[in-house]
């Protein structure tokens, strides 16, 4: 019974969980091997810090209050809409759109102008590996 429990618990993991593909695999060792080096008690990355960092709120070079979601909204399955422009953004969630962390040239661009658009700065690779954590798993 036990055994059946645990197949169970396991197939319902493969099946739900969203896994990079080989290329943002390698591209997400390489952040993990630089936050490493920045900070050597680095213990892999954490969608919950992703969350909180994917959440808060600055002020941005504009003066404006932003965050990650001001313009891909709290729920990442539901699209966005860039204030900037004012066009929609298809959802951030690769369960709902799975384009989405897909292409690294595409993931990494987006991470240094969305990061400088949010904290003014590009973000550390401990933030930028925290934050596709959180979002691969939407
Ligand atoms: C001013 C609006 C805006 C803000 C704020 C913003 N983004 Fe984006 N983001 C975009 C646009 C526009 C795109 C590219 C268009 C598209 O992919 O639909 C994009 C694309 C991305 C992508 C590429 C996804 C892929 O695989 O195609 C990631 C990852 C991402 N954003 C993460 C973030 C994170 C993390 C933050 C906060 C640090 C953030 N965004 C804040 C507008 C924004």
């Amino acid at each position: 019974m036990k055994k059946i429990v645990i197949a169970i618990f396991l197939l319902s993991t493969a099946l739900f969980a969203q896994e990079f593909n080989a290329s943002m695999k390698t591209y997400v060792q390489s952040l993990s091997v630089e936050a490493k080096k920045e900070n050597p008690s680095f213990g892999g990355f954490d969608a919950k810090r992703g969350e909180a960092i994917f959440k808060s709120v600055h002020v941005s070079k504009k003066g404006k209050e932003i965050s990650c979601a001001t313009c891909h909204s709290n729920d990442l399955k539901q699209t966005g809409i860039n204030v900037n422009t004012g066009k929609s953004i298809t959802a951030l969630a690769p369960s709902a759109n799975p384009a989405r962390l897909s292409d690294v040239k595409e993931v990494d661009k987006w991470l240094r102008r969305n990061f400088n658009d949010v904290f003014a700065r590009e973000g550390s690779a401990l933030e930028k590996g925290d934050v596709l954590t959180y979002i691969i798993n939407q």
